[in-house]
């Protein structure tokens, strides 16, 4: 996620800026840069790569004024790169704009500005819209200028800009995405997040949403979206700079599974149209393509992986193309049945998994058709792939993957339905439902996460297992592979998962007196097969924790616990079944003590084979 950072006071803004924003280095960017005055001039100095190369290239340049933005970039629209970084300028260089989150439409701006006002763009970016839409609206005050170009834009947003012909101010703005206000003595500051500004300042306004900020040295006016000035009470910071880079949150872990409703949010509401329909931004794979196309491959590792298994179930059923779906490193060495008619779909959270890269490479040069879904803009993976399906989760921190995995189930249901309707073999009913439905996977998920306590007492009575199993059938097992891998990985209990139906061909030997069994039961049709399943594993004196739909009481008279889900299509569960595991997991891995954000013997991303 991008970075923000804004000063204003007595002191030369520069130096204030490159720090804080060395505070937001943990958020994760590509490329980094700064608006500063001089002699009563913006200069912008921006450059693709670490904040070291703007510091750099800054340092001999005595940038002396007293007001800066500065901006850390994760890529999103546009890849890494000087013209792509932040800041973004109007034509003139005279307003200069920082933004954090996605202009959901910033390419009808973009058009409106092209061809009514002969505007012309220096980069990608959806953010440089900002800039124009700024300055096409300015006439004298800096403020209604920004006030009339948010009333155009549509998405999530954390702005702050600047005027060369007011540079006594600094207009801010959030939407959806965050914005903090540090207060000082004859000087103020903006930022993401409190990091940036603790070295200054621990009392802070907490900016909400719809509202704009006017930041002056002498003080800071707060406006909601009717230009109403607002009351704040000043919020006073007591974390330590650890701990505000967490948010709070005791782990980088548990705050990005609590993110998994934005990250699911911004994955799919940014590609849908007014219309409803998906538009894959940039993937360019047409109705002849798809007729061409006669098997697809998706290959992956880990936690990607197990999106992958729900991904050929989506395709497969949408889209009515067999898929194969395989872990990278195997896929290799097995003389896949590759050639031009096939869509290989390579599914990697960093982009730099080698397994992955080395199987993408491999399928690419048996003449496939390369998609990736990454979750880091301008990875190998990203730019190897013919085309991209970007999972904006934002920055992934700790080494066990959640907020990508959903966003990563996200991405390749929309992949399948976008092919099932282009290949014509999915009704616009059925797709429209299965959007609709989609849409309120993140509302539902932040039910499951309101209900964290279950899942914690759960972890605070069974943490002391040493192997606990997890079964389901159909897109089930799928989710359960998953669970299982995410409480190996962080708590360091052996635990597997088995197909329910394949428990009596071998695993029930293993259960006896208190095994603890993870029953994944979400599938209507395999319902009642679950519950017999379940029975199975009663007998042997399993203690069985169901994880079920909401209103599918029936399971409560043969499992010990019962998780709940908001009831949700078959097809979209594993969305949801995610969570209570992730959940699990996390507070069995803490109740143990373990290492939760830096497994032992693991990295977040593994570039050897
Ligand atoms: C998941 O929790 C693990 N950290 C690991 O399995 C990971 O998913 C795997 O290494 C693939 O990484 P990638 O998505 O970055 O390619």
């Amino acid at each position: 996620m991008c970075g923000i950072v804004g000063y204003i006071g007595d002191k030369k803004a520069t130096p204030i800026l490159i720090e804080g924003l060395s505070k937001l280095e943990y958020r994760g960017y590509d490329s980094a840069g700064v608006a500063v005055f001089k002699d009563s001039s913006i200069h912008v100095e921006k450059y693709k790569g670490r904040l070291s190369v703007l510091a750099d290239n800054i340092k001999n340049k005595n940038y002396n004024g007293s007001i800066g933005i500065g901006h850390t970039r994760w890529a999103t629209h546009g890849a890494p790169s000087d013209r792509n970084s932040h800041p973004h300028t109007n034509h003139a260089g005279n307003i200069a704009v920082i933004h954090n989150g996605i202009i959901e439409n910033y390419m009808k701006i973009k058009d409106w500005l092209i061809e009514e006002h002969n505007v012309s763009f220096r980069s990608e970016t959806d953010s440089e819209v900002i800039a124009h839409l700024i300055d096409y609206y300015y006439e004298g005050d800096l403020l209604d200028a920004v006030f009339k170009a948010i009333e155009k834009m549509e998405g999530a947003y954390a702005i702050a800009v600047v005027c060369k012909s007011e540079p006594d101010k600094i207009v801010a703005v959030r939407k959806d995405s965050p914005l903090i206000v540090g207060l000082g003595q004859g000087e103020n500051f903006l930022a993401s997040d409190i990091p940036a500004i603790l070295k200054h300042t621990r009392e802070v306004f907490l900016i909400e949403n719809d509202e704009v900020v006017l930041l002056t040295k002498e003080g800071v006016t707060i406006f909601n979206e009717l230009r109403q000035v607002q009351d704040r009470e000043i919020f006073s910071v007591t974390w330590d700079v650890e701990a505000a880079e967490k948010e709070g949150y005791e782990h980088f872990m548990i705050k990005e599974i609590n993110e998994q409703p934005r990250g699911i949010h911004e994955t799919l509401h940014r590609r849908l149209n007014q219309e409803g329909i998906i538009e894959l931004d940039g993937i360019k794979i047409t109705k002849e393509d798809l007729d061409r196309i006669n098997r697809v491959y998706i290959v992956a590792c880990g936690t990607a992986y197990h999106a992958g298994l729900i991904g050929k179930y989506a395709i497969e059923k949408f889209a009515q193309i067999p898929v194969i779906c395989d872990i990278a490193s195997e896929f290799r060495y097995r003389d896949p049945f590759i050639d031009e008619n096939t869509l290989f779909i390579a599914i990697s959270q960093s982009g730099e998994t080698l397994d992955t890269l080395a199987a993408l490479r491999e399928a690419k040069r048996r003449g496939a058709r390369i998609l990736s879904v990454v979750n880091v803009v301008g990875s190998s993976v990203d730019r190897e792939s013919h085309d991209v399906f970007y999972t904006w989760a934002g920055l992934e921190i700790a080494v066990a993957s959640t907020k990508a995995y959903t966003t990563q189930l996200t991405a390749v249901y929309m992949i399948a339905l976008h092919m099932g309707i282009t290949k014509g073999v999915l009704s616009r009913e059925r797709y429209d439902d299965i959007i609709s439905e989609l849409s309120t996977m993140p509302e539902k998920a932040q039910i499951i996460l309101d209900n964290y306590v279950i899942a914690q007492q759960l972890a605070d009575s069974q943490f002391n297992n040493e192997s606990v199993f997890f079964m389901g059938r159909g897109l089930d097992i799928d989710a359960a592979f998953e669970g299982s891998l995410k409480l190996k990985e962080i708590s360091y209990i052996n635990s597997c998962a088995v197909a329910a139906g394949e428990l009596k061909h071998g695993t029930i030997a293993l259960i006896e007196e208190g095994s603890l069994v993870l029953a994944i039961a979400t599938q209507d049709r395999l319902y009642e097969k679950m519950l017999s399943n379940i029975k199975e594993v009663k007998a042997r004196g399993a203690y069985v924790v169901a994880i079920a739909k909401e209103g599918n009481k029936e399971v409560e008279k043969s499992a010990d616990t019962v998780i709940y889900i908001p009831d949700t299509m078959d097809e979209l569960t594993p969305i949801l079944s995610a969570i209570p595991q992730q959940l699990f997991a996390y507070y069995v891995a803490v109740a143990r003590g373990c290492d939760v954000d830096k497994p032992r013997n693991l990295a977040k991303s593994v570039t050897v084979e």
